[in-house]
């Protein structure tokens, strides 16, 4: 039997980093309102010519560098993005053609927020079925553009950046289990009111902050067991929860009704606020490289986003 074992991280952050008291020249908020309803004390931001696969590329590159592998071994580039460059081609084929990998598939996923989580049950089931033995999955977002920065209920929550993973065909299972879901009943509590179907413009994000809330705890808790139970596992097999780093309120909430303690649950939002798609690949990689995380530790990875999609991941490092 052919498994998916991670072989690499990676991440990448602007190098521009905008406070909480920095939100205040766009709107009336302050350092208190953000930090004590999300956790959040800082985002990074793109510059205005700095796109989402330029991320891409430097999250890619950090993972080949730190875990000596080369461009040329991959054969499938996927990228998990709500931001592309443009609105065609694919940003994955932009990532492609920097690294000169001729002739393998490369290709975008939308699923908002929870897109690495889709990324890894589809690159996951693409190393089973034996079609590719080395895939590279990047979550990236420049979320920045795409921001009413007029809007204080939204403007504060959100930042850039981008993760890597590597995944390779192996007889050690990285990847013990996975699941992701939608209900398109939520359409209207999390989007973007543009698109080039609808009126032509990228649209700017639109959000009930209270229905996706409980939404979260409700969602990410039910998927993380479902994904334990899959694999035989149970909580205490854990040794690091990383949900989606959208607000420190329900990352704290989710991990409290599932019993996992704080002090195994890995929480960046301070730091990076919500990237999401690559809030996961970057909470993972940079718990990697503070040494956190150890090889052969169990993961429990889960992750909600617009539409909704949902979903959950258990894997071993
Ligand atoms: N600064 C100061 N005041 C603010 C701000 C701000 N940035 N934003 C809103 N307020 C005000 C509102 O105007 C309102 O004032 P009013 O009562 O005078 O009208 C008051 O604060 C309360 O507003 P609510 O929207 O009711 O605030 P709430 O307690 O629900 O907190 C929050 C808002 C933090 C967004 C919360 O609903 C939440 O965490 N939701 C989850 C949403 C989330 O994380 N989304 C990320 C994208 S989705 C994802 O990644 C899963």
């Amino acid at each position: 039997m052919t498994f998916s074992e991670i072989i690499g991280f990676g991440h990448y952050l602007p190098e521009k980093i905008m406070d909480n008291n920095g939100l205040k020249k766009f709107v009336d908020t302050s350092d208190e309102w953000i930090f004590s309803r999300t956790g959040i004390k800082q985002r990074h931001l793109a510059k205005k010519e700095e796109f989402t696969s330029d991320l891409a590329i430097k999250a890619a590159e950090n993972a080949f560098n730190n875990f000596k592998i080369k461009p040329k071994e991959i054969e499938c580039i996927i990228i998990a993005t709500t931001t592309p460059d443009n609105t065609f081609p694919s940003t994955a084929t932009k990532v492609q053609n920097y690294f000169k990998i001729k002739n393998i598939p490369s290709f975008d996923i939308q699923a908002v927020c929870s897109g690495f989580i889709y990324g890894i049950q589809i690159a996951d089931s693409f190393i089973k079925s034996g079609k590719y033995k080395k895939i590279l999955l990047i979550g990236a977002e420049t979320l920045s553009k795409i921001i009413d920065w007029k809007d204080r209920r939204t403007c504060v929550l959100f930042g850039d950046g981008a993760g890597s993973l590597i995944l390779s065909a192996s007889k050690k299972q990285g990847i013990l289990a996975s699941n992701i879901f939608s209900d398109g009943q939520w359409i209207d509590s999390l989007y973007a009111d543009g698109g080039p179907s609808l009126n032509q413009k990228v649209g700017k994000i639109r959000m009930q902050g209270q229905d996706i809330f409980k939404q979260a705890v409700k969602k990410l808790s039910e998927s993380t067991l479902n994904s334990l139970a899959e694999c035989n596992l149970t909580i205490k097999d854990i040794n690091w929860f990383i949900p989606h780093q959208a607000n420190q309120r329900i990352i704290a909430s989710t991990a409290k009704k599932l019993g996992i303690p704080q002090d195994k649950t890995i929480s960046t939002v301070k730091f990076h606020a919500n990237t999401s798609a690559a809030s996961i690949p970057l909470a993972m990689s940079s718990a990697y490289k503070s040494k956190q995380i150890k090889k052969n530790d169990i993961l429990a990875l889960c992750a909600i986003g617009g539409g909704l999609t949902w979903g959950s991941c258990i894997l071993k490092v």
